[in-house]
């Protein structure tokens, strides 16, 4: 669709799963050991290409804690993309996946925004939710799904293409 300017793409998932991480990796190609906890809304504005198309991306990212979070309405409102994160090393932020789908039927204002689910710190050594999980997961949500890690920058380039691709094919 050549009249897309800029694509608003929203991550959302519990708290330290990595959500912040993800963007920052993504967007500066950084990694801190210890990113503080988001309060309210953070928001990167940036551009990729894809399919030889140059796109601008506004990726909000939102507090996984309930205390901090604000304007949850506003903020899903007019989201053409949907990244809901959790982490392969703490089974109840997969668990919590069921609330967060919820959140984004409830406030979502684009019937075809497209949700993908990614399973982030695959570089950790205790891993207690398998991929064969979060692929169901997804397949059951009608979600794409990839494993990442912010830290190592696994998958992190790869879940952004997928997503943008699938919401200019959309
Ligand atoms: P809230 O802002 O509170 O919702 O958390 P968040 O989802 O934004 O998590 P954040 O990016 O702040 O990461 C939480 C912690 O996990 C930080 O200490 C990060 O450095 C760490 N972390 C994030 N991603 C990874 C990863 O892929 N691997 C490892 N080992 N640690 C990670
Ligand atoms: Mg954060």
């Amino acid at each position: 669709n050549p009249s897309i300017t800029t694509l608003k793409i929203l991550i959302i998932g519990e708290s330290g799963v990595g959500k912040s991480s993800l963007m920052l990796r993504f967007v500066d190609d950084s990694f801190d050991p210890e990113q503080p906890a988001t309060i309210g809304v953070d928001f990167r504005v940036t551009s990729m290409v894809v399919d030889g198309n140059r796109v601008k991306l506004a990726i909000w990212d939102t507090a996984g804690q309930e205390r901090f979070r604000t304007l949850t309405p506003s903020y899903y409102r007019g989201g053409q993309g949907v990244i809901c994160v959790y982490d392969v090393t703490n089974r109840s932020t997969f668990e919590h996946l069921d609330h967060w789908m919820t959140e984004v039927d409830t406030y979502s204002t684009k019937d075809d925004a497209v949700k993908m689910i990614v399973g982030n710190k695959i570089d950790l050594p205790n891993r207690v939710v398998s991929r064969e999980e979060g692929m169901k997961f997804a397949k059951r949500h009608r979600a794409l799904f990839i494993e990442a890690s912010a830290k190592t920058k696994e998958g992190v380039q790869c879940a952004f293409e997928e997503l943008i691709q699938k919401i200019i094919q959309t």
